[in-house]
């Protein structure tokens, strides 16, 4: 059996993890959300900068939780895409310069095939069709998936404007909460009440595209109106709520449409408490199979990127040219980025 390394730097994680045969065998995050966190959002070069620092500390922690050295690695796989340009680079620097030192081959993975492999780590191998909701703070999917290693994805839908969890982080600075938002509004929406404000739900009825930028005009005029009376903890549950409301209901009719049994949902809104339980309860009554991945393997990781890893590994797929470049805005037609030979 391979055992892959995984290196994901698309953002302000650093992770790193080692997979063989769908298990995990060790893993290490950092993360420099602190330092972003009085600027509303992720800064680039301190992003990159942070990476940088961490990169080696995270690839020896793995190796430690693992018991096993460099010398058992068989394959380096890492995100060359989606995310931002210069903390990918780094990701993509590491893991070019481990696979030449120990003569490996590499495997240039899409971040957002990631989170999909993710639900492998804890739920087995996905049946030979599935849809996937990808739910992120920077993507809103939903994808026809056969083999994750040899198929294209299908696009069934995505967002038109702002993701699910951009929505979240730009909802929670209306508020007045924590960056990042997701956790912030999940958190005060436990005292709400989520039919107190009946939000919009954009485009039901309308194909699997999704759009929340009209959501978030909605909480701004509410929060605009609202002024000393405003009840943050009601506003953050109803509008978790319709976030949620869109999201499965589409999800569900994508799969049911589609003659698809499976829906899996990854990326980190899925972390979402009431997201999981609405997906759960509709998915129930469906007839549906769900599966989404425990809290710690939504957010960005290593682990996910090994397990991708692992997948094309075990597909006999050509690893990624020595020249493989970080793609910034790759677009989710394939696991896989940059095979060589691919022209
Ligand atoms: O997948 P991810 O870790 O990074 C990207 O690839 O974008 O997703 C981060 C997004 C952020 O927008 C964050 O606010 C959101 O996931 N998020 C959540 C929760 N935890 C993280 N959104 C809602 N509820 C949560 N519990
Ligand atoms: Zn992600």
């Amino acid at each position: 059996m391979a055992v892959v390394l995984g290196i994901e730097t698309s953002c302000d994680e650093t992770g790193v993890g080692i997979v063989s045969d769908g298990r995990l065998l060790g893993a290490a995050l950092a993360s420099s959300m602190e330092e972003h966190a009085r600027f509303g959002g992720v800064v680039p070069e301190i992003a990159a900068r942070a990476h940088l620092e961490s990169l080696v500390p995270c690839v020896r922690a793995a190796f430690l939780q693992a018991g096993i050295g460099p010398s058992e690695i068989d394959a380096v796989a890492v995100t060359s895409g989606p995310g931002l340009a210069t903390a990918l680079q780094t990701g993509l620097a590491a893991a070019k310069a481990y696979a030449l030192a120990w003569d490996r081959p590499l495997y240039g993975v899409h971040h957002l095939a990631g989170h999909v492999a993710a639900d492998t780590l804890e739920n087995g191998p996905l049946p030979p069709r599935s849809v996937a909701l990808i739910v992120s703070g920077g993507h809103t999917s939903l994808l026809l998936l056969g083999d994750l290693a040899r198929d294209p994805v299908v696009h069934l839908g995505d967002t038109r404007d702002d993701a699910a969890g951009e929505a979240f982080d730009k909802v929670a600075r209306l508020l007045g909460l924590a960056y990042p938002g997701g956790p912030a509004v999940a958190e005060a929406a436990r005292d709400g009440d989520p039919g107190a404000v009946v939000f919009p739900r954009a485009m039901l009825g309308t194909g699997y595209d999704f759009s929340f930028s009209g959501l978030k005009s909605a909480v701004a005029r509410h929060v605009e109106r609202a002024r000393g009376t405003l009840a943050v903890p009601d506003v953050a549950a109803s509008f978790q709520e319709a976030v949620a409301d869109v999201l499965t209901r589409k999800a569900v009719e994508a799969c049911l449409v589609n003659g698809v049994d499976t829906l899996v949902i990854v990326g980190g809104v899925a972390a979402n408490r009431r997201l999981r339980d609405l997906a759960a309860e509709r998915c129930r009554t469906a007839g549906l199979t769900l599966r989404i991945p425990p809290p710690s393997l939504c957010t960005d990781n290593g682990a996910m990127i090994a397990a991708v890893g692992d997948l094309l590994v075990a597909s006999g797929a050509p690893p990624s040219s020595r020249h493989l470049t970080a793609d910034p805005s790759a677009p989710l037609s394939r696991a896989h980025l940059d095979p060589a030979g691919a022209g």
